[in-house]
C-alpha cells in the first residue's frame, strides 16, 4: 500500500475489520443515512438500505420526480425497484424529501448519487457533486461522513477534501468515503443485495468502519468487502467497466470471425466460459455495447490516459470496435434485402439492453439511424422505451406492437433481447411480413426454426 506508515496502518487495520469473519463491533443496529439524488443509483440504494433495516431519507430536487416516489411510484422502469420502495416507504424506514438542509440532521452518513454526465470534451461533469459538497461543508457536524456513490474521475474525492477545507472545515473532520456502485440497469435491485464485491475507499479508520457497518447490517452472507484508498476505489469503478466493454467487445469480433468460417460464436463462448479465468458472463455477442455507464465511463478512462499522454491503445480500439459492429450489423441487413427496391424495415427493441426502457447510447438507437440515413424506411417496436424513442427518433415510425413493425415489411431486425421477441408467433410474423428475411442481432432465436418457416435467417456469429 502506497503512502506513510500511518496510512498503512489505517488499511491494516480496516482490512482486519473488513476480515468478513470478523463480528462487527457491538450490535447490530440501524442507522440514519441521507441518500442524495434518486435516480437509479440513488433510488436503489435508499431502498436497499431502508430494506437493510436502516432509517432513509432520499432527497430529490425534481418536483414532479418526488410526487410520484412520494406515491410509491417510480418515474423510470427498473424491475422489482417499485415494490422495493413501496415497502420501505410503507414500514416508514424510507423517506422522500426536497430540501438537503433539513435532512441532515443526526445522519450518519450521507451518500451522494446525482449524475456525472458527460461534459462536451467527454470528461465526466462534477458540478452537481461540488456544488452538494460545498453546502454540506456549510451544515454538516463533525463526524458526519460524505459517501461518494456516484461513478467519479480518479482524484475527484481528494477535490471534494479540498472543497470542504475551502469551506472552512478542518482536515479530516467530514470524512469523505469512496463506495462506488456495480448495479446493472434491468437487474440491479438483485445486484445491490447479491454483490461480488463492496468497494470502501477512503483514509478515516472510523468512517471506513460506519460504511462497512451499514453495508453489514442486511448481509445475509456478507460480500467480500474491499478497504482501500479513494484513489484505489475510483480507479476499480472505471478499470471494471472499461474491462466489461473490452470483453464484449472482444466477443463480438471473435463472432465476426465465427460468422466468416461458418462457426457457432455460442459454442465458442460457451467453452471459452468454462476456463475459470475467462468465466461465462459478458460472452453474449450482439449489436455492440451501450447504456449511461459503459460508454461514458470509457469516455472518462480515455480521457484520463490523454491527459496523462498515456496511450491507451486497447481501450481506444474497444471504442472503434463498437461502432464497426453497428456497421456490422447493417451490413448484414443490407446483404438480405440488396435486390429489393424500397426496403422496408421492422427494428424489435430499441433500449440498450432488455429490461430497461433506457435509450442513452443504445446501439439500437445508432443502427437504426444509419438505416435511416441510408436510405431505408424504418419502423420499430419497443416494450418499454417507445414513448421515449418517438421524441429521439423522428424519422423513425415508432409503433405499438411487434407485429405492427414487422408488418409489410422486408427484413425484421431485433436489436434488444426481450424476451417477447422470443415468444412472438414467427411463423405468423412471417405471412405479414413482405419478405421474410430477419436479422437476430441477439441471438436470441433458433436458426432452424426460423429457416423451417421459411425466413433468410442472419445472426452474430452462427453464419
Ligand atoms: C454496467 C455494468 O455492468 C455495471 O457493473 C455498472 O455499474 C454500470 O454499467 P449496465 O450498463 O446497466 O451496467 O448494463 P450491462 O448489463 O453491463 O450492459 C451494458 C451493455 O452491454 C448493454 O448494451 C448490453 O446489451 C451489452 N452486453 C452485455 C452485451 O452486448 N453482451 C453481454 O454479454 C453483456
Amino acid at each position: 500500500m502506497t503512502g506513510d506508515s500511518k496510512s498503512d496502518s489505517i488499511y491494516a487495520r480496516s482490512r482486519e475489520l473488513a476480515d468478513d469473519a470478523a463480528p462487527l463491533s457491538g450490535p447490530l443496529s440501524g442507522v440514519k443515512i441521507c441518500v442524495i439524488g434518486a435516480g437509479f443509483v440513488g433510488c436503489v440504494t435508499a431502498a436497499g438500505f431502508a430494506k437493510f433495516g436502516h432509517e432513509v431519507v432520499c432527497v430529490e430536487k425534481d418536483p414532479e420526480k418526488l410526487a410520484m416516489l412520494r406515491k410509491g411510484r417510480l418515474p423510470f422502469f427498473e424491475r422489482d425497484l417499485e415494490e422495493l420502495i413501496r415497502s420501505n416507504v410503507k414500514s416508514e424506514r424510507l423517506t422522500f424529501a426536497s430540501d438537503l438542509d433539513q435532512s441532515l440532521e443526526g445522519q450518519k452518513a450521507v451518500f451522494i448519487a446525482v449524475g456525472t454526465p458527460p461534459d462536451k470534451s467527454g470528461r465526466a461533469d462534477l458540478g452537481a457533486i461540488n456544488e452538494i459538497v460545498t453546502r454540506l461543508a456549510r451544515e454538516l457536524e463533525p463526524g458526519q461522513v460524505i459517501v461518494i456513490r456516484s461513478t467519479v474521475p480518479i482524484g475527484t474525492a481528494r477535490k471534494l477534501k479540498d472543497i470542504l477545507k475551502q469551506n472552512g472545515r478542518e482536515n479530516g473532520e467530514i470524512a469523505v468515503i469512496s463506495n462506488p456502485e456495480f448495479l446493472r440497469e434491468g437487474t440491479a435491485v438483485y445486484d445491490f443485495f447479491h454483490p461480488h464485491r463492496v468497494v470502501i475507499g477512503g483514509d478515516s479508520a472510523e468512517a471506513i468502519e460506519t460504511v462497512r457497518h451499514i453495508y453489514r447490517m442486511g448481509a445475509v452472507t456478507p460480500a467480500p468487502t474491499i478497504v482501500t484508498t479513494n484513489e484505489t476505489a475510483e480507479m476499480i469503478k472505471y478499470a471494471s467497466n472499461a474491462f466489461l466493454a473490452t470483453k464484449i467487445g472482444f466477443i463480438n469480433e471473435v463472432a465476426m470471425l465465427c460468422d466468416s468460417v461458418g462457426i457457432d460464436v455460442l459454442e465458442v463462448a460457451r467453452a471459452m466460459g468454462l476456463d475459470t479465468r475467462i468465466g461465462p458472463e459478458f460472452l453474449n455477442p450482439g449489436p455492440g455495447w451501450g447504456g449511461s455507464c459503459l460508454p461514458k465511463d470509457l469516455q472518462e478512462f480515455l480521457g484520463l490516459g490523454q491527459s496523462r499522454s498515456i496511450p491507451l491503445v486497447i481501450l481506444n480500439a474497444v471504442r472503434q470496435a463498437n461502432e464497426n459492429q453497428h456497421e456490422f450489423v447493417v451490413s448484414k441487413v443490407k446483404s438480405l434485402t440488396e435486390n429489393i427496391d424500397e426496403k422496408r424495415i421492422g427494428i424489435l427493441g430499441l433500449s440498450f439492453k432488455a429490461e430497461t426502457s433506457d435509450l442513452r447510447d443504445s446501439p439500437a438507437v445508432a443502427i437504426a439511424r444509419i438505416l435511416v440515413n441510408e436510405g431505408f424506411v424504418v419502423k420499430a417496436f419497443d416494450p418499454a422505451a417507445a414513448e421515449d424513442a418517438k421524441r429521439i427518433l423522428k424519422d423513425v415510425d415508432i409503433v405499438n406492437s411487434s407485429y405492427d413493425a414487422l408488418g409489410n415489411t422486408d427484413c425484421a431486425l431485433i436489436l434488444t433481447e426481450w424476451s417477447e421477441f422470443q415468444l412472438l408467433d414467427w411463423k405468423k410474423a412471417g405471412e405479414i411480413m413482405r419478405h421474410k428475411n430477419i436479422v437476430d442481432a441477439r441471438n436470441l432465436l433458433t436458426p432452424e426454426q426460423m429457416r423451417r418457416y421459411g425466413f433468410n435467417y442472419q445472426s452474430i456469429g452462427q453464419a
